[in-house]
């Protein structure tokens, strides 16, 4: 569906492009985190294409004992081995979450407000929300079904995704239904070099320093699962994500990996074992950079590794190049013809290399066979052509026949149509019958320095490239996946094009950025056949004019360029609505064996996540063996503690806190300690309300991300654990006697990670990368209804506007917008610093 505009007089209308039609299950939401299922399930996926069945393995006569593969059946082929390579692997199945819900568009708001203040001439921005109060309303009405998760079926949202590809994807396939059900998967891996260069530390700076590394939990641990063994768990890495990507492709889909030049034959290797190689489509050589400094030959290309689900059903669309210079079309065109016909001349140098040197009238033009193989009757007899004699075979050792009758050939001639070559009739062709060509494996039209638009990230590819392969594979409303998102570089392809899609990335910068790069970009409305973006684009078309539309006077052919949908020039398209996910709870697994070392002598083997927290946090704490939330006690100087511990990964929800308070007053425990990796939105009320009550006192305590990165180096607690910090923010009225409210964000707080203290940075410090607001917070999941961030590149809309935009729009504000108290008279913020870590707090209003 297409967005209901808001039209004004003369004005372009703002748009955005909707699925309503395209049905998914209904996804849990972070509020909801409590009533998901306890147990941990997972799911064995082969990764085998018959290899494991087709090898024998032995001992060689001569050789030390070890078993070495001896033979291979060579039905199957040929594969390529490295170390740890298993055919299959257990995946631990983790409920994908919506944590929040982008309805609003940065770029959407500032348009309505610079509209309103230039025609309203109000001094001041006003507030207008476009879109989020669909939103709203959708969301109120669908209260009651929405904890009925995966049972209902609600309108397509696009997603961004925090969290490992493998556990995403098979997420994907086990949750949200979508085996079989994506059309293109784009691939953009680490090149398998030198992983780091891949990463960017913060959002608001490619540049990476030592001292901004990584610190999270699932950044770390997908370094260490893609690297422990160099180059072959990279290879384990790739082919496990494309084993996966196999199955959620649909039978007439595609994939693309981009790679260099280094390790370009091993990934054509594993692709081969993954998809067949009669799946292969294509080896494309892109351009990345016009020069390249190097002693030795330099390097200026990349490679799309392309295979197919299924060669023999794929979608594919050529996408044409005007033929503008020697070289974009096939050979053979190398001469002009004189406006009224008469004269043809061999093209010079200059005007091969730039038909636009040729002069006005003159038409370029070629030839081309005119028989076929094989006697056909009426057809192969001789034709006279000013007043020469052709037969269809010259040499008269095979028959042939003329592609057309003698009464089409008569009409060629009318048309001047016909030319000798040599001994030969031809048919004449003019390079404007169809300017065009396909796009072929070489794109050369793809150096990095045609980027559009500012680069937010260390390694940005050319939305060009990823375009290209989205036009030539997909239609419009088919879904694009990309596990390797960085910073949204495919996603914003696909919001561009009209295509519903999924990006995932384990990195918090790189989602941060792309969520960014999302809300604040403008996009050209493509005009639709019947509404839907899924019932296609009206495309722009170009006549085909071939042998048979000449020799029997019919239309040309019609031929649509997949590449150049029409576009409405009335409207201007802002990014359509997303949800934020996150996967909840994460295998406990890799605790399994963690060593805590005990005043470094003797080393302790923990089989038990919770147990190594606890113990962490505090030597003596005494392990509870029940099944309620405590879970531990420790003895401080008057009173014993209960310690609760949040999942590893998935928030604290006020749930717990709750539970734990409970389970510790039961057991007439006063105080109570939650620790966790990260907390839900509402923890500081629950806290509140709890304490408030009376007797009891909580404690939210947040376990540093880098914890488990450090190796533990660090066993004293107070270096690892912090209590929890949130947003620090405050109200105002808008005006006297006026009920609307702004709110304004005073201060954040940033771990040092060097000193290990958090600290309150004051809002205007520079650590704040971006911040959100939910103007009526339903406590299940957070909706952005106002954000702030600054703007790298601010886009061009002055002439869509007609208005001049000011600069302040496209800066970081720090007051937010006024806003009426709503439904539930209760706020969200959300701040995102420029490591990517965020802090929500919620506040119920005055
Ligand atoms: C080369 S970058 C992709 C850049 C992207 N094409 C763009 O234009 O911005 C690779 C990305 O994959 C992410 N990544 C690496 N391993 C991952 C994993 N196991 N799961 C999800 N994302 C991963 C990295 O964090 C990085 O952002």
């Amino acid at each position: 569906m297409v967005g209901e505009p808001r039209k004004a007089k003369t004005e372009r209308k703002v748009t955005r492009y909707t699925y309503d039609d395209i049905k998914e299950p209904g996804t849990p939401e972070t509020g909801h985190t409590s009533l998901l299922p306890a147990e941990e399930q997972a799911v064995t996926f082969a990764m085998d294409n018959g290899w494991s069945e087709a090898i024998t393995v032995g001992n060689l006569p001569e050789g030390d004992g070890r078993p070495v593969v001896v033979d291979m059946d060579p039905a199957v082929d040929p594969v390529l081995f490295w170390a740890a390579k298993r055919n299959r692997r257990e995946v631990p199945l983790l409920p994908l979450q919506r944590n929040e819900i982008v309805s609003e568009s940065r770029i959407a708001q500032i348009i309505d407000r610079t509209r309103k203040g230039a025609e309203e001439n109000i001094i001041g921005p006003a507030q207008g929300h476009l879109f989020a109060d669909l939103e709203r309303i959708l969301r109120e009405s669908e209260r009651e079904k929405r904890i009925e998760f995966y049972t209902h079926d609600e309108g397509w949202k696009n997603k961004l995704i925090c969290g490992d590809s493998l556990h995403v994807m098979a997420s994907l396939m086990h949750y949200e239904n979508l085996r079989g059900k994506v059309q293109m998967i784009y691939i953009d891996p680490p090149y398998g070099i030198k992983y780091d260069s891949n990463f960017q530390q913060r959002v608001d700076s490619t540049k990476n320093d030592e001292k901004d590394a990584a610190d999270d939990v699932v950044t770390i641990k997908a370094f260490r699962d893609t690297w422990a063994l160099g180059i072959h768990s990279y290879l384990s890495y790739l082919q496990e994500r494309l084993y996966l990507s196999r199955e959620l492709l649909c039978e007439t889909g595609s994939v693309f990996v981009q790679i260099s030049d280094v390790n370009v034959h091993l990934i054509r290797a594993v692709m081969d074992e993954v998809f067949g190689a009669d799946n292969f489509m294509s080896l494309i050589t892109f351009k990345k950079t016009a020069h390249a400094a190097s002693t030795l030959l330099p390097t200026v290309s990349d490679y799309l590794v392309w295979y197919a689900r299924n060669r023999s059903r794929v979608k594919y669309f050529p996408v044409y190049v005007r033929k503008r210079r020697v070289g974009e079309e096939e050979t053979g065109w190398d001469m002009v013809e004189s406006p009224d016909g008469r004269s043809r001349r061999k093209m010079t140098i200059d005007e091969l290399l730039d038909h636009d040197r040729i002069p006005d009238g003159w038409r370029v033009i070629g030839h081309d066979n005119l028989t076929a193989t094989g006697y056909s009757e009426g057809t192969s007899q001789p034709y006279v052509f000013e007043g020469r004699q052709f037969k269809p075979s010259v040499t008269g050792a095979t028959e042939r026949h003329w592609k057309v009758k003698p009464e089409g050939l008569d009409r060629l001639v009318a048309k001047n149509r016909l030319m000798v070559v040599g001994n030969s009739l031809r048919q004449k062709r003019y390079l404007d019958d169809f300017p065009h060509s396909p796009t072929t494996n070489l794109w050369e039209d793809t150096v990095v320095s045609g980027f559009a638009e500012a680069r937010v990230f260390v390694v940005q590819t050319n939305p060009k490239v990823i375009e290209r392969c989205i036009f030539m594979t997909t239609s419009p409303g088919d879904l694009v996946l990309d596990p390797t998102c960085g910073s949204g570089t495919t996603a914003n392809c696909a919001e561009r094009l009209g295509r519903r899609w999924i990006t995932c990335d384990t990195s918090r910068v790189a989602i941060n950025v792309a969520r960014q790069r999302l809300l604040g970009a403008v996009f050209e409305h493509f005009r639709t056949r019947n509404g839907k973006v899924s019932g296609n684009f009206k495309y722009k078309t170009v006549n085909r004019i071939t042998l048979k539309s000449l020799a029997y006077d019919l239309e040309p052919e019609k031929v649509e360029l997949v590449d150049q949908p029409e576009v409405e020039k009335d409207a201007l398209r802002v990014c359509g609505p997303f949800d934020v996910m996150l996967l909840g709870r994460y295998s406990v697994e890799d605790w399994k064996g963690y060593v805590v070392r005990d005043d470094g002598t003797e080393s302790a083997k923990l089989e038990n996540y919770i147990e190594v927290i606890c113990r962490l946090y505090r030597k003596d704490a005494a392990i509870q063996g029940a099944t309620g939330l405590v879970h531990a006690v420790a003895e401080a100087e008057k009173e014993k503690i209960a310690i609760s511990v949040g999942p590893l990964s998935g928030r604290v929800t006020g749930k717990q806190i709750n539970d734990a308070v409970q389970d510790a007053l039961a057991s007439g425990i006063l105080e109570v300690h939650v620790l966790g990796w990260a907390f839900e939105a509402n923890v500081g009320e629950v806290k509140s309300q709890l304490e408030k009550r009376g007797r009891v006192k909580v404690a939210l305590i947040m376990i540093r991300p880098d914890t488990l990165a450090e190796g533990l180096k660090a066993t004293q607690p107070e270096m690892l654990f912090s209590p929890l910090a949130v947003p620090d923010i405050d109200f105002a009225k808008n005006g006297k006697g006026e009920p609307a409210l702004r709110v304004t964000l005073r201060g954040v707080a940033l771990f040092d990670r060097k000193r290990r203290t958090t600290e309150y940075k004051r809002a205007d410090s520079g650590y704040v990368s971006a911040w959100y607001l939910d103007e009526d917070y339903d406590g299940d999941c957070f909706v952005d209804c106002q954000m702030f961030f600054d703007f790298k590149k601010a886009p061009n809309i002055k002439a869509a506007l007609k208005a001049e935009v000011d600069p302040e729009e496209f800066a970081l504000k720090l007051t937010s917008e006024p806003f009426h108290p709503r439904r539930y008279k209760r706020i969200a913020v959300k701040v995102v610093d420029v490591y990517g870590h965020e802090s929500t707090v919620v506040r119920d209003l005055p």
